[in-house]
């Protein structure tokens, strides 16, 4: 979401008549986009900002965007001229950058935010926002403080941006939001009508609510030609008590119920995760049954987080009681039976031929993803390009990556 933010930041600044710099000390205008998930990510936004101010021309302006907690701006306030609503840009950044409270920019900045177009990053993958905020207040988490109320962008928008960039040769799309399957009207429909576009892309979504994946969901993602079998569905926690507190809206029992379903109806379901360790008053007991539910998945990738207390949400008033030792040796227990499973779903398709999204080299090897978004290591001789598909074999599986030949 951030860097999709970056993205629609950059394509505005450009409109304005500004040019991109890699150069920090050069630059006229420096604009961080804050994450507020962890304190660690919180404690770059404050390093990023002193840094600026020793570094920066004298008269360089610095701004700061993106979800930042209240409780954070007052002392942010001190490194950045200027703390401003992500939803703002259309208006912040023409004063800031023309000096004029008012510009004629109604052209290029109508409607949302999210309808100003981004420079993309990448010349083959692109992150499409679908909707904004969330209205789930798990009690951890910092984005409906920052982020706001869920708002979903005009189906016919997204469809409008997903067929540029499918004609202009992109291969790889991933529907971002909070929670997308609570897309408004409906999530099935936008990505039933979505499938419909030709191409050979394939398109992802993220990140998802296990209480808000509906049947119908289950019902048409196997049948649907560019989404491949794919589905994030947070965990958090596999106690009942914790799940309670973390205000998530369903047991365990749900959740394995949930996975049971999908993977008898999705063939071949590529399932991940994310989970915290150490939420406030998590026992030992209680973090075992996160590790049973673990080993009972059997999860192709997870986000293994050490809980992290945000100012202002519901758990911050809940002393963080675990310590930080017992969280590290927590998160290592859920590693390495993580490593488990992921190294026996990557031995099941040894043997197999896949198609892989070549996206980087590192000397002699390439690497890219398949459609499971398993990653490929590919030893090559010839020169392959990055933004292709190929066909790959593969021919030995490791924890983290599969190791394949050239096929095509
Ligand atoms: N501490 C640790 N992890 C968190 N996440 C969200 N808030 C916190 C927090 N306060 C994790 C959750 C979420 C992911 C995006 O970040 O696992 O799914
Ligand atoms: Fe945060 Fe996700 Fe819960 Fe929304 S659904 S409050 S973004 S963890």
């Amino acid at each position: 979401m951030n860097r999709s933010d970056a993205e629609r930041l950059a394509s505005v600044l450009e409109l304005l008549g500004l040019k991109e710099t890699k150069d920090e000390t050069e630059a006229d205008l420096l604009i961080a986009v804050a994450c507020s998930v962890r304190l660690s990510a919180t404690n770059r936004v404050f390093g990023t900002g002193r840094n600026w101010q020793k570094i920066k021309k004298p008269e360089a302006k610095t701004l700061l965007t993106g979800c930042v907690l209240k409780e954070d701006k007052k002392k942010l306030k001190k490194y950045f001229d200027e703390i401003f609503s992500i939803t703002d840009m259309g208006k912040v950044l023409p004063k800031i950058v023309t000096g004029k409270k008012q510009l004629d920019v109604s052209s290029v900045f109508s409607g949302q935010y999210l309808e100003y177009l981004p420079n993309y990053s990448s010349d083959f993958k692109a992150y499409i926002p679908i909707m904004t905020g969330c209205d789930n207040f798990c009690s951890y988490c910092a984005v409906p403080y920052t982020r706001g109320r869920e708002k979903s962008r005009p189906q016919k928008d997204i469809e409008q941006e997903v067929r540029a960039l499918v004609r202009k040769g992109y291969l790889e799309i991933v529907l971002l939001g909070q929670n997308v399957n609570s897309y408004k009207p409906n999530f099935t429909k936008l990505i039933k009508n979505l499938d419909k576009i030709a191409g050979e892309h394939r398109i992802y979504f993220y990140s998802n609510h296990p209480k808000d994946v509906s049947p119908e969901l289950i019902a048409t993602l196997p049948n649907l030609k560019h989404f491949p079998n794919y589905l994030h569905l947070p965990l958090q926690s596999g106690n009942d008590a914790i799940l309670r507190s973390m205000n998530r809206h369903y047991t365990q029992q749900d959740y394995l119920n949930l996975v049971k379903k999908i993977k008898t109806e999705i063939l071949n379901v590529t399932l991940t995760t994310d989970i915290i360790v150490g939420y406030p008053g998590e026992t030992e007991k209680q973090f075992q049954d996160t590790a049973q539910v673990m080993k009972k998945v059997g999860f192709d990738m997870a986000f293994i987080a050490k809980y992290s207390e945000r100012p202002g949400t519901l758990s911050a008033r809940c002393p963080d009681n675990v310590s930080e030792a017992e969280k590290k040796s927590r998160e290592k227990i859920l590693q390495e039976i993580l490593a488990d499973s992921s190294y026996a779903h990557n031995t099941k398709i040894v043997g197999t031929i896949q198609r892989v999204l070549i996206d980087s080299q590192k000397k002699d090897k390439y690497y890219g993803r398949t459609d499971s978004y398993k990653v490929v290591e590919i030893n090559n001789n010839q020169k392959l390009k990055i933004g292709q598909f190929i066909k790959a074999k593969i021919i030995k599986a490791e924890k983290w990556k599969l190791i394949a030949s050239l096929v095509s």
